[in-house]
């Protein structure tokens, strides 16, 4: 029969790869779109006014907003936290002026971009 002359090792090899495969098509595509939003408008953002607190192990407030999926996860926090009156509790970028209106809306549009 066919399926005798195929052994049990490339069956399962092209079964966990098929699977992988599809993970992976999965996360590359649902999110593409705030993924390219990210890269192009959110990172440098990022990068200037908040990733000196805001990364590596000793991440202010245990926060790393140095990635696409950090800040994706942290974005309403985020949005909530910049919105705030510059002097008052919680405000961020800590120390640093207030993100221009323009910035804040970038941060806003990115959180209306659906990952599904
Ligand atoms: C000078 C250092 C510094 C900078 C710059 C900074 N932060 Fe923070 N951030 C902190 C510290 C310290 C905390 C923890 C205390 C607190 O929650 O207010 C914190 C907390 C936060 C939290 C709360 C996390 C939580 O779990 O509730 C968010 C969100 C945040 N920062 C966002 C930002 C964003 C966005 C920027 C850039 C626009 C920024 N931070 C810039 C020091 C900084």
């Amino acid at each position: 029969m066919f399926l005798e002359r195929i052994s049990l090792p490339s069956i399962l090899f092209i079964l966990l790869f098929g699977c992988a495969n599809n993970i992976a098509e999965e996360l590359v595509e649902d999110c593409s779109e705030a993924e390219n939003f990210y890269i192009e408008t959110i990172a440098p953002i990022m990068s200037q006014n908040c990733v000196s607190c805001h990364s590596g192990p000793s991440s202010s407030g245990n926060q790393r907003l140095d990635s696409f999926l950090s800040v994706y996860s942290l974005i309403e926090v985020t949005l909530d936290r910049v919105n705030r009156d510059p002097g008052s509790a919680g405000f961020m970028p800590l120390g640093g002026n207030k993100l221009t209106n323009e910035q804040i809306a970038a941060l806003q549009a990115f959180i209306e971009i659906d990952c599904e």
